[in-house]
């Protein structure tokens, strides 16, 4: 199982629209996949509580918060669609913010390494700002990549971000943790500063901003229960689809994934 978590202290810069789209690329590419929702406002687990093949099951299934003590024993996580399941945000991850941080991250190490047999893909939603759980999912991950949007302040929590990935990798609490860095977001092109706050950032910081760019799209902004590239009329030609899947297609090559596993 690779584990990927969606992280960038800035809030509202596209950390569940991309966590979620990644996490149907998974399942479009056959993956066994597991989302986890580490956010309290519960975006990434009411999408996929949303979904139109998820058959309404109220029965009881492992939460977030479980992974970091022993409440979620003999619970399995919810499947929400063919190759998708998923582990919901609850209030039970408050306590964990709250408690001792070398803890959690041995818990979450743990719980993830028994759930790892079972699934190809993991990916972990995270809220804005810094916490415990956001540094309990960069030492439990694989890989970590940031949605940004082409504004100064976004940039400013991309900064403060990558300072913690780098506190995570060489306090070796995940010396192996791989920033794929930077995917732009909501560029919107008839704005010359945000082509230019483009180019900046390329200048700047070369391959760690991906070569994909997401730009505003209205078809992304009303895709929350599905991806962005399914409409009722079967698979879309639009650009935001195009753009969506070409930006999955890079951040899979980059954890080395290929079609067909
Ligand atoms: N490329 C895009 N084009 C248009 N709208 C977008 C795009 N990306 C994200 N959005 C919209 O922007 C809003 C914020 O996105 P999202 O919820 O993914 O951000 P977030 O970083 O998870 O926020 P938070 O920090 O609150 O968790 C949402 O309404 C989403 O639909
Ligand atoms: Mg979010």
């Amino acid at each position: 199982m690779k584990t990927i978590v969606v992280a960038n202290q800035k809030g509202g810069v596209g950390k569940t629209t991309l966590a979620r789209h990644i996490s149907f690329y998974g399942q479009r590419l056959q993956l066994n996949t597991l989302c986890i929702d580490f956010d309290p406002q519960a975006d990434f687990s009411k999408s996929l509580n949303n979904l139109q093949d998820n058959a309404k099951d109220t029965s009881k299934h492992l939460l977030a918060s479980h992974l970091f003590n022993s409440k979620g024993d003999g619970l399995l996580p919810k499947p929400c669609s063919k190759n998708l399941q998923l582990i919901s945000a609850d209030t039970g991850m408050l306590k964990i913010e709250r408690g001792d941080l070398q803890k959690a991250i041995d818990a979450g190490k743990q719980s993830l390494r028994s759930l790892s047999n079972q699934y190809d893909l993991c990916v972990i939603d995270v809220a804005p700002g810094i916490s415990n759980l956001l540094v309990t999912a960069l030492s439990i991950a694989d890989y970590a990549i940031s949605p940004c949007k082409p504004d100064r302040d976004a940039i400013d929590g991309l900064l403060a971000f990558f300072l913690n990935v780098r506190k995570v990798q060489e306090e070796a609490i995940n010396a192996e943790l791989a920033s794929l860095g930077v995917l732009l977001n909501q560029v919107n092109k008839n704005r010359a500063f945000h082509l230019e706050i483009e180019k900046q950032m390329r200048a700047a910081w070369g391959t760690s901003v991906l070569p994909a760019v997401l730009y505003e799209r209205a078809a992304i902004d009303t895709a929350k229960d599905r991806p962005v590239w399914l409409t009722d009329r079967g698979e879309s030609t639009s650009m935001a689809a195009k753009e969506m899947l070409e930006a999955c297609a890079c951040i899979f090559d980059q954890m080395n994934i290929k079609a067909g596993k």
